[in-house]
């Protein structure tokens, strides 16, 4: 028994040692660990009682250099302007919205420079020694009043203490890293929506050192960096190049760094939400063709359907972005989709106007034949064509054919007289305007081919033209 909890101590022990371990995995690739890392391993290698000596001198070197250090005026005051490099590590980016047309970005800003006037004598007389103070050291020295000029808002993070440290080596380089929160201004064109890819800059100057006094570079070639657990929703981010370049304006001309971060839109959302459904729906509303031409009322809800269903995807997509006053792709696709389904019930209209048409003329080979009697020896007669409603031709059978044609119903313009046993005969034919020589159920079979080879190939055109720009 002994011999067993024995082990199961041990083996918790096992355990939360591998557990500590993985988090130090885990922890060491975080960048503030790397940072960190010095202080470390420099606190831990030096013995407890020469600790003290070596703090009460660090603690004399920054007595010294605070006291001759004036934080009013900027290094090599009156000399070449101060180099201020900068490297900026991106923790997270969130919040890519077209709507308010920003993004905001958790960063660690890092600022180097060089000030002669912190240069100290190294201990040991080692070549470099660096020092790690805290941030209250900040008040006291010059820093670089860097600044966003396209932020929305920023704000420092607080917990648990200030995020942002000061490291001085004794030759008088400077770093200084601050952890920020910056939502900045990022103008969007949406016209390829949502198969488009926004550029969106993050821009650091000085706010009151022009090019005189401060000029700012990117610290190494990849001096952004984005952390690989980045990741965003709906943008893949791609590439980010960065620029040195001045500005002028009216105060003077200012040094200024931007970088520029890509994010790509990813489809898959607008697919599942947008275009498949839309799709489905214009598939929908051609089952109307299918359908008897005298089911009317099954016809215009599918159409009347359809018709509302697109209306409201297209507004509640719309309500989720800017009111833009430029045609955005997505909104021809689903106007494309609107005109088709719209077409497929103005086609039923069609066809039902059609049979209307059509029900107001005899199915006997569409043709009306009149017999008349004639009171004259004439042996045909002048008959005036007469109007129905639509244009009549007439047309003189011979008067021995009449006695074969049985079903002709017979109609007497006077009472029959006995001066004339035999009658004339007049058919009349209705001429059919060109509309009506069309049936009902042709128009239904070319929508049933028309309609889908145009949406085929209104997808193909779609995706080919949009795709590739
Ligand atoms: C601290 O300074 C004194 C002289 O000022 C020197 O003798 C001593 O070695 C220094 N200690 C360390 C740890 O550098
Ligand atoms: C800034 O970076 C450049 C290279 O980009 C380097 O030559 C220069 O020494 C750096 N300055 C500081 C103060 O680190
Ligand atoms: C001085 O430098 C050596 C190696 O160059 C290093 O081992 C030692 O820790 C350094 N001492 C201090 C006080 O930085
Ligand atoms: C800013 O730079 C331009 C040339 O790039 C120069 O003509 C102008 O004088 C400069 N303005 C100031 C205030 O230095």
């Amino acid at each position: 028994m002994l011999i067993f909890s024995a082990f199961i101590i041990r083996l918790s022990c096992i355990l939360a040692m591998d557990e500590s371990m993985l988090n130090w995995e885990v922890f060491a690739k975080s960048d503030k660990q790397v940072e960190y890392e010095t202080p470390q391993t420099f606190e831990t290698e030096t013995p407890t009682v020469y600790d003290m000596n070596l703090a009460s001198n660090v603690s004399k070197i920054l007595d010294a250099l605070v006291a001759s250090h004036d934080r009013r005026i900027r290094p090599n005051y009156g000399g070449p302007p101060t180099e201020v490099n900068v490297t900026a590590h991106v923790i997270t980016i969130s919040a890519v919205s077209e709507v308010s047309m920003d993004y905001t970005l958790d960063l660690y800003l890092r600022q180097f420079w060089r000030d002669n006037r912190l240069a100290f004598n190294p201990f040991n007389n080692n070549e470099s020694t660096s020092l790690t103070i805290g941030i209250d050291m900040v008040k006291s020295i010059w820093t670089p009043d860097t600044f966003f000029p396209n932020e929305k808002k920023s704000f420092f993070h607080e917990a648990t203490s200030h995020n942002s440290f000061l490291r001085i080596d004794n030759q008088g380089n400077v770093v200084r890293s601050i952890r920020l929160t910056v939502t900045a201004n990022c103008p969007m064109n949406l016209q390829t929506f949502p198969l488009d890819v926004q550029v969106c800059a993050l821009e650091i100057e000085s706010y009151g050192y022009s090019t005189a006094d401060i000029i700012y570079h990117w610290h190494v070639q990849n001096a952004v960096t984005i952390d690989e657990n980045v990741h965003l929703a709906h943008f893949t981010i791609g590439e980010h190049f960065h620029i040195e370049r001045t500005i002028s304006l009216s105060t003077g001309n200012y040094s200024r760094l931007t970088t520029y971060f890509t994010f790509k839109r990813n489809i898959g959302f607008y697919l599942i939400q947008i275009y498949f459904p839309s799709s489905l729906i214009v598939v929908i509303s051609w089952v109307s063709f299918w359908l008897n031409r005298e089911a009317t009322q099954a016809r215009v809800a599918i159409g009347v359907t359809t018709v509302l269903t697109m209306t409201t995807l297209m507004t509640s997509t719309n309500a989720s972005l800017p009111k833009v006053s430029y045609v955005k792709s997505l909104d021809i696709f689903l106007g494309v989709c609107f005109f088709i389904v719209f077409a497929s019930l103005l086609e039923y209209a069609g066809v039902g106007y059609l049979m209307k048409r059509r029900r107001g003329i005899p199915r006997s080979k569409s043709s009306t034949t009149v017999a008349y009697f004639d009171y004259n020896d004439e042996p045909s007669l002048r008959v005036q064509s007469i109007k129905r409603g639509r244009r009549m031709s007439r047309k003189e059978v011979p008067l021995n054919g009449v006695q074969e044609q049985q079903s002709i119903p017979l109609i007497s313009l006077s009472p029959p007289n006995h001066n004339q046993s035999r009658p004339n005969v007049v058919v009349i034919e209705p001429e059919i305007s060109r509309c009506c020589r069309v049936r009902p159920s042709q128009v239904d079979l070319f929508s049933r081919v028309a309609f889908p080879v145009f949406f085929i190939l209104f997808h193909i055109a779609y995706w080919a033209i949009y795709l590739n720009i």
